[in-house]
């Protein structure tokens, strides 16, 4: 297991994505707890890209839970359908809002969060936990890390 991420400096986001793949690939690989590897995978996103809030919700009860995650504290609960989380839960896709202000229904966990990305972990055809990504900058996300996250969070196996 690695001891340490490696952060490339003056790269392209593509490149750092996939030095990340096979990094977080190593570093959870070897692990099956769910717990451990959110949490170690949530500390690599944030330690490369200096995210704002990086962290898991998983779906209990009908409801999503706040798991592992780094940055400020963050609200425990969120319905079906609501905010940004809810809705990707509910549309099984992944959600890219350029301006959370612009977004109907968005749950403000901070105030100085300005853009997100949420993608959903999928098992059996279901939602079972979302990845969610807050930054303090608009537009922070694009094509490139939809595809790079969605490969990324099939690394975190549903036990
Ligand atoms: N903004 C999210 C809530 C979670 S926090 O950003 C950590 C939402 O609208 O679902």
């Amino acid at each position: 297991m690695p001891e340490n991420i490696v952060k490339l400096e003056d790269c392209s986001k593509k490149e750092q994505y996939e030095l990340l793949l096979q990094q977080l690939a190593a570093l959870v690989g070897g692990e099956k707890d769910v717990v451990a590897n959110m949490a170690n995978f949530s500390a690599a996103l944030k330690e490369v890209f200096e995210f704002w809030w990086v962290g898991f919700y998983l779906v209990k009860n009908e409801q999503l839970v706040l798991g592992p995650f780094q940055g400020p504290v963050a609200c425990t609960r969120i319905a079906y359908g609501c905010g940004v989380c809810g809705t990707a839960w509910r549309e099984m896709q992944t959600l890219i809002v350029p301006d959370v202000d612009q977004f109907p229904g968005h749950i403000a966990c901070s105030s100085l969060s300005r853009s997100e990305i949420v993608v959903p972990l999928m098992a059996d055809g279901e939602v079972w936990a979302v990845l969610d990504i807050d930054s303090s900058e608009l537009a922070a996300f694009d094509a490139i890390d939809q595809m790079y996250l969605e490969q990324l969070v099939k690394l975190v196996e549903k036990v």
